[in-house]
């Protein structure tokens, strides 16, 4: 699938849509100079307006540090700590504000709403638990398989607040999926939960545990201790019984910790905060690892300038924390701006399509933020359902995915009711916070297409052979950042080459060079770039597949289908979804002696959800003969991929088998 992507797109450019008087009279940025205080000939010094929404123990000396390149260091010789940023600065004034509304997904249990002071409070004690019972210490890591629920980001700010690095994994993710995170990240200490509701049911979360400890000691991590919280204070909701001397409660040890104090740790700015693990190209996730002074400066700052936040909106991201996207803007940056931001459980059309709607219109939520999947399933399940209530948004976010001009349209008339600005945001995990959007009290709207980058970065286009692109070329090219920036990550987890070559190497003008101008970072996105200067992201120019705005290795989804023992070879390739956008359809072919079956279908879907997670389930496991391959015998994922979305194969006669297309097309049209 990395084949040449520089071509020319056909699809037009919408029409600009203005936002509107209302909007733009009450936006936190409004003056088009903040474009020309952050052009790049003052770069970097302007990213002192983002250190500058901290509070900071101590004031940083050198902006920005190059001469590790490219592993760039912000903020040096600050420190801070992102817990009290988030929660203690905002008790003098607003203690009784409320920090999170926590909505569970039975509509028959009350909505929590947690002040400052409570959370405050709660974080302390956990703090309390982590730090006296288990002993825990600024640098040491923890591995977090937490779903949707008010503990989840109170775990979070207890690490930062003694500086533990978390590490929190998809709580829709298999037990081996946090196992190997827990592995790869040295986590002695697993922090899951009982249960949790998705869909109406009760999951048994907690069985997932198991199977993480068994294979983090397979790799040859133990974890020492699992730390359960409880759904249900007070009672074990999970069939799965608790491990003896492993696992411990989290609600009891907390009791014995009640209205105790742990003083925030103050972090060099360029300590670690976090690891996010990402698909990569090859099979072994990458632990994005974010710092803490020049992550929480830029996720402050992105949701002032980009998401409008101002100290009475009520603010929902229908992320899941488990995501990048639930790290910076449920969780850090609405907090650090001391915002009211909502956390809700379960999934946005249960029990009917108006949940989202009502729970909007309860909590008075006037800032919206989702993506083009639910966005997709929101409008396929009740078009005209958001016009039963009486919510009103100020400005919608959509990430994650391009998002198709006609949903766009639907989100804007019928959600935003034409009013609400939106802003279509693109960014990476790696990235911290936006790299592209248009500034909504500034720039026009343009229904499938970011907009520009946001104040302070500076994007380039290149074609395949370097050239920088010229704006209205109308061909895509490849999207890279000619500067770095504060929420950049700092690395890889233990693995700097692979950064570099992931991110740097490509486009590098100098590898022995300190100076930044020499360092494009790639984003491994294909984007045409508008002459009026707005970028349409096209999608990935390497092997990941965006399902649903979640990035899924291809070589992930092979490597769990190796794992079936009658498969010889596994291919996967991205079909075309209606609501996903794209799933994973997968081609694999049997070892000698081996019949296909209905059966052996099942047992690969099976191991598939089971060592990746549902989110990997393939549309279709179609086992066939032999795969298309080149003479050199590489698999043809592009001929594949081809097939699974119904469109010409081209020409296949230069491979190696050009007979079994044929047959493949045949197997997959007739479903069988
Ligand atoms: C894609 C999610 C089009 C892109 C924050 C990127 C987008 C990948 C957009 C990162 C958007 C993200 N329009 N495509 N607005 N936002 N993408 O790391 O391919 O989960 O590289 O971060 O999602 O996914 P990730």
């Amino acid at each position: 699938m990395s084949e040449d992507k520089t071509y020319q797109v056909t699809m037009e450019e919408h029409e600009f849509i203005y936002p509107r008087y209302e909007f733009v009279a009450q936006a936190n940025v409004s003056d088009p100079d903040i474009f020309e205080r952050m052009s790049l000939d003052k770069f970097p010094y302007y990213y002192k307006e983002f250190a500058d929404m901290l509070e900071w123990d101590e004031y940083w000396h050198t902006m920005l540090d190059t001469s590790d390149a490219p592993c760039w260091k912000w903020f040096v010789g600050g420190r801070l700590n992102a817990s009290y940023n988030c929660v203690d600065r905002h008790l003098k004034e607003n203690k009784n504000k409320t920090a999170i509304h926590y909505v569970p997904e039975p509509e028959g249990e009350a909505i929590e709403h947690i002040t400052y002071q409570n959370l405050y409070m709660r974080v302390n004690e956990v703090a309390a638990v982590l730090r006296d019972e288990m002993g825990l210490k600024k640098g040491d890591r923890v591995t977090l398989h937490l779903p949707m629920t008010p503990e989840l980001p109170i775990t979070m700010l207890a690490c930062a607040r003694l500086g533990i690095i978390h590490s929190q994994v998809f709580g829709g993710f298999s037990g081996k999926a946090a196992g190997e995170r827990a592995w790869d990240s040295e986590s002695e200490i697993l922090i899951t939960m009982d249960a949790y509701y998705r869909s109406g049911k009760l999951l048994d979360h907690f069985e997932k545990a198991e199977e993480a400890c068994k294979r983090s000691e397979e790799e040859g991590q133990k974890i020492k201790t699992v730390l359960v919280w409880q759904r249900y204070k007070g009672k074990h909701s999970s069939p799965t019984p608790l491990k003896e001397g492993r696992d411990l409660v989290m609600n009891d040890l907390i009791e014995k910790h009640k209205r105790v104090k742990v003083d925030p740790v103050s972090m060099p700015a360029e300590d670690i905060l976090f690891l996010m693990y990402t698909s990569g190209t090859t099979g072994r996730p990458k632990g994005i690892q974010h710092s803490t002074g020049g992550y929480l400066a830029y996720v402050t700052a992105m949701t002032y300038i980009i998401q409008d936040v101002q100290p009475t909106d009520v603010y929902w991201c229908m992320a899941d924390i488990g995501w990048i996207t639930g790290h910076s803007f449920i969780v850090y940056g609405p907090l650090s701006l001391g915002a009211s931001t909502v956390v809700y459980e379960g999934t946005p059309t249960y029990p009917d399509p108006g949940r989202c709607w009502r729970i909007a219109e309860e909590l008075d939520v006037n800032i919206y933020h989702t993506s083009p999947t639910a966005i997709r399933m929101l409008r396929k399940a009740g078009y005209d359902e958001p016009d039963n209530y009486n919510h009103k948004f100020k400005l919608m976010c959509t990430v994650g995915e391009p998002i198709e001009p006609e949903v766009w349209k639907w989100y804007y008339e019928k959600v935003g009711k034409n009013q609400a600005a939106i802003v279509d945001t693109y960014w990476q995990t790696e990235n911290g916070g936006f790299l592209c959007s248009s500034v909504p009290g500034i720039e026009p709207m343009k229904p499938g297409s970011a907009g520009k980058t946001v104040p302070g970065l500076h994007a380039v286009v290149y074609d395949d052979t370097g050239r920088e692109m010229e704006p209205g070329e109308g061909k895509a090219g490849n999207i890279c950042m000619r500067n770095p920036w504060p929420g950049s990550m700092q690395t890889i987890w233990k693995d700097r080459d692979r950064y570099v070559r992931t991110y740097y190497e490509r486009y590098c003008k100098d590898p022995k060079s300190k100076d930044w101008r020499d360092w494009p970072y790639m984003t491994g996105d294909a984007a045409v770039l508008a002459a009026d200067g707005y970028f349409r992201i096209l999608g990935r120019i390497d092997d990941i597949i965006n399902v649903a705005g979640h990035r899924l290795g291809t070589k992930e989804v092979e490597s769990a289908a190796l794992v079936v023992e009658e498969v010889a070879e596994a291919a996967v390739v991205a079909a075309k979804d209606e609501i996903k956008g794209a799933v994973p359809d997968l081609y694999v072919s049997l070892k000698p002696g081996f019949e296909p079956s209905t059966e052996l279908e099942k047992k690969i879907n099976a191991t598939i959800r089971d060592v990746v997670g549902p989110i990997a389930t393939p549309k279709g496991v179609w086992i066939v003969p032999d795969m298309p391959k080149t003479r050199s015998g590489k698999i043809m994922r592009r001929v594949l991929a081809c097939v699974s979305n119904n469109t010409d194969t081209g020409d296949v006669t230069t491979l190696a088998n050009p007979e079994v297309v044929e047959l493949i097309e045949e197997m997959v049209k007739k479903g069988k």
